[in-house]
């Protein structure tokens, strides 16, 4: 797996193993363990997964050297602003039972409606999370779920963020936030590249993935590759880990990509940053 490069200039894999929906347990100190084994480089975990000591354990039993590894996680909606995100980077840090995290991200913005101040809140936050950065302990800083209008206020701070991880895969592509992203140079992250699953039934990528010869959930992947979207495809069964890294031996051609990118908006998990209820 090759390496994308940050707007700081850091190195991130170009694909993550994703966590969301992993338990607490020897299912995911296993799954960490496979992905690492089969040469993922890249973990993304949130201490709202509830799964960080699990992970940590992996990390340790797969005896990688830490160097050679890129570590996410982020900080959960109740622990939003400067003092408690602080305290929530410290608690992560000690659950993974690690020394620095590579990327620590805001996972859901604070929005108008639940807060007439939302806009401040989110600068508190990141002003936590810009202080953490300049001390050396989070290599590199950005947010989760966030659209311009919630982005617009952190691009006149001081650090910007190096990355913005959206639910994004096909049928979901969130055109205006990318472009937004990519204009100012934010790094787009897919979290449910494979719809979390739902994806894997549809006839068109089935179709699709039979002419490459390759599974629906390459053919999601890829995709996201040939996006420039990082994708984060989250399993705990090992020949599905591997299967998932195998998509660099394929490309998709330009009319398949924009088949791809015309199929009808389904299969999104409807979870709004604005409307979301947690
Ligand atoms: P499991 O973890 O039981 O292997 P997403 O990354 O979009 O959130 O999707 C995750 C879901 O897709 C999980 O239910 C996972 O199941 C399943 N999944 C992941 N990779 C594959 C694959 N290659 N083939 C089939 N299902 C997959």
């Amino acid at each position: 797996m090759e390496n994308m490069k940050l707007n700081n200039g850091y190195m991130i894999p170009e694909i993550g193993y994703g966590t969301w929906q992993s338990p607490d347990s020897e299912v995911t100190v296993n799954g960490v363990k496979a992905a690492i084994a089969c040469g993922y480089r890249h973990i993304d975990t949130a201490a709202a997964y509830k799964n960080e000591e699990s992970v940590g354990e992996g990390i340790k039993e797969s005896g990688i050297a830490r160097k050679d590894l890129f570590v996410t996680s982020k900080v959960w909606n109740t622990q939003r602003g400067y003092e408690k995100t602080i305290a929530a980077f410290e608690k992560t840090l000690s659950d993974l039972d690690l020394d620095y995290l590579d990327l620590y991200l805001i996972h859901w913005p604070a929005s108008k409606k639940d807060y007439e101040n939302w806009e401040e809140i989110n600068l508190e936050t990141w002003r936590a999370m810009t202080d953490l950065y300049k001390a050396g302990k989070i290599k590199a800083i950005g947010v989760s779920n966030f659209k311009p209008h919630h982005l617009e206020a952190l691009m006149k701070t001081e650090v910007k963020p190096m990355v913005n991880q959206i639910e994004f895969h096909p049928g979901f592509m969130q055109e205006e936030t990318v472009k937004y992203c990519r204009e100012n140079g934010i790094l787009v992250e897919a979290w449910s590249p494979l719809g979390t699953g739902r994806m894997l039934t549809n006839p068109d990528l089935q179709e699709i993935a039979s002419h490459y010869g390759k599974s629906v959930a390459q053919i999601c992947i890829r995709w996201c590759i040939q996006h420039d979207v990082l994708p984060l495809p989250k399993s705990v069964t090992p020949s599905r880990i591997e299967e998932n890294s195998n998509v660099f031996d394929f490309e998709i051609n330009a009319e398949d990509m924009q088949r791809i990118d015309a199929l009808e908006n389904f299969g999104g998990s409807g979870l709004d940053p604005d409307e979301v209820d947690f």
